[in-house]
């Protein structure tokens, strides 16, 4: 299996392509690796993060585009992705989400990262993989959340979120194939 191991300092996440006997080190700090989530915060956390990352990375890439109606399509994501964070946090606070501690800990943070980063020289068909993946990874990891809430509402929040994020995936890969597909 491959390996992350994430900064705690500035955040940074690596992937381990090829195994060797040296420590990995950033920021000063050796880097820790991401295994198993170890609580329920975590886990919220990590999904207000990827919202975050989510928002921002539509947000930036509806700047560059070209395509009016995609520019259009990337904003209207930005948004969801930002109410998506705003009903995690309202989860956060309110903490009615409580899995039990070997439930959380079973869930692998690398099912829910894609390998693939971002970067400011990708094109825009990289930029749409990368989308793609990202909506994947979600929807999968609402799913699970889903399948550990005991309680109904909870159940149907994170149901709810995972619905979004396919209907996300769903409509990138539509825009992908009218406009990849037929350009070539
Ligand atoms: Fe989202
Ligand atoms: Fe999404």
């Amino acid at each position: 299996m491959t390996d992350f191991y994430k900064c705690s300092i500035c955040g940074k996440i690596v992937k381990v392509i090829a195994e060797g006997k040296g420590q990995l080190v950033c920021c000063g700090e050796p880097m820790t690796i991401l295994s198993t989530f170890k609580s329920v915060q975590e886990v919220l956390d990590f999904a207000i993060e990827k919202e975050e990352e989510a928002r921002q990375f539509y947000l930036d890439w509806s700047n560059k585009l070209d395509n009016k109606a995609l520019r259009e399509q990337f904003l209207q994501f930005a948004g969801e992705e930002n109410q998506h964070k705003e009903k995690l946090q309202r989860v956060k606070s309110g903490s009615t989400f409580k899995p039990s501690a070997k439930q959380v800990t079973d869930l692998k943070i690398v099912d829910y990262l894609v390998d693939i980063v971002p970067t400011p020289d990708m094109d825009y068909q990289e930029a749409l993989i990368v989308a793609m993946r990202r909506e994947k990874a979600s929807f999968k990891f609402y799913n699970d959340l889903a399948a550990m809430a005991e309680d109904e509402p909870m159940r149907e929040t994170f149901l709810a979120l995972a619905q979004e994020e396919a209907k996300h995936k769903l409509r990138l890969e539509t825009w992908y194939e009218k406009e990849i597909y037929t350009e070539n």
